[in-house]
């Protein structure tokens, strides 16, 4: 899947305002084919393990419990250059500096609960896309 997948969730602050739908017209408004999508939620331990590379930073714990706190809407998503340009489509990760129109300057509510997740490189999306999804749930 390299070069043009990313994986996304709406995370559960998102998922609780009820901006799903405002959230997934926007990512396909953006030119985003859906490879997958569930509606789903993650237990504590799933949480874990899913942002274990922040294991060490402070905000780890509350980080885990807010990504179990509720549903989320995981997907893989498909375009030229889709990791970056997804990136840039949700904003910083704090959203007061998120840019004017991004998803997360829209949506979010603090660099904590801040509406969506993006993968950052190819590894990772392929890691978290099979983390959420087997091979026959991708189309
Ligand atoms: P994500 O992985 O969810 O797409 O977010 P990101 O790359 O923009 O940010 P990252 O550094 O990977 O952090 C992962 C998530 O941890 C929470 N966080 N809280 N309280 C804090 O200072 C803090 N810093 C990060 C956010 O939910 C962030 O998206
Ligand atoms: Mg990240």
């Amino acid at each position: 899947m390299a070069g043009n997948k990313t994986f996304t969730m709406i995370k559960p602050d998102a998922v609780k305002a009820g901006h799903i739908g405002a959230i997934l017209n926007q990512i396909c408004g953006a030119g985003f084919r859906i490879v997958a999508m569930k509606y789903t939620k993650l237990s504590a331990q799933k949480a874990g393990e899913f942002y274990e590379v922040h294991k060490e930073r402070p905000f780890y714990g509350e980080l885990v419990e807010f990504m179990s706190s509720g549903p989320i809407v995981a997907a893989v998503l498909e375009k030229d250059n889709a990791i970056e340009d997804f990136r840039k489509l949700i904003g910083a990760t704090n959203p007061a500096e998120a840019e004017e129109g991004t998803i997360r300057a829209r949506f979010a509510k603090s660099i904590g609960e801040n509406a969506v997740h993006g993968a950052d490189s190819d590894d990772n999306a392929l890691r978290e896309a099979s983390f959420h999804f087997a091979g026959t749930e991708m189309f």
